[in-house]
């Protein structure tokens, strides 16, 4: 990305939160990944419209702080699912058939790993250990926590999940 490509301007809600996180935390040391957190938390995920208000606070290149979203996978450009799925892909849950887990939740979802069901229900994320290993492999479905899990208790799970109100 360059610094004279334009950018869509944020809608206004949207520019004063970020205005305020940058008010708040702009003069800290390694003030980036707060930011970038607090932004992400208030609005969802940190637009791309966001990046040239972050850059000229922090006096960064856009394509600096573009490069800090997309390293961290932790960071959105879009807004999430309604539902996060988060799947481990550390060693012990791989040993234990997380990659075939892994497939079988992609195509149950819809959705690919870093990814958005197209109707916006689920998304879908890795983690790098929960600290379940010796119960792996291991699901977050929302903000539960699940252990040793199948295919077909992660599709019990999905159809809970579907049924709550
Ligand atoms: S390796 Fe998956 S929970 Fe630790």
């Amino acid at each position: 990305m360059s610094d004279a490509a334009s950018v869509p301007a944020l809608p206004s809600p949207a520019l004063a939160i970020v205005r305020d996180i940058l008010a708040r935390l702009a003069g800290e040391p390694g003030a980036l990944l707060p930011i970038l957190h607090d932004v992400q938390d208030a609005l969802g995920c940190v637009p791309a419209e966001a990046v040239p208000e972050i850059a000229s606070a922090l006096n960064l290149s856009r394509a600096e702080v573009h490069g800090v979203i997309t390293y961290y996978h932790h960071f959105r450009a879009q807004p999430a699912g309604r539902c996060v799925v988060r799947v481990c892909r550390a060693e012990a849950c791989q040993a234990m058939g997380a990659d075939a887990l892994l497939a079988h939740v992609e195509r149950r979802l819809g959705c690919a790993m870093h990814a958005t069901s197209a109707d916006g229900a689920w998304s879908l994320e890795p983690v790098f250990c929960f600290g379940l290993c010796a119960s792996s492999p291991a699901v977050m479905v929302g903000e539960e926590l699940h252990a040793r899990v199948t295919p077909q208790r992660f599709d019990s799970l999905v159809a809970e999940r579907q049924a709550a109100p």
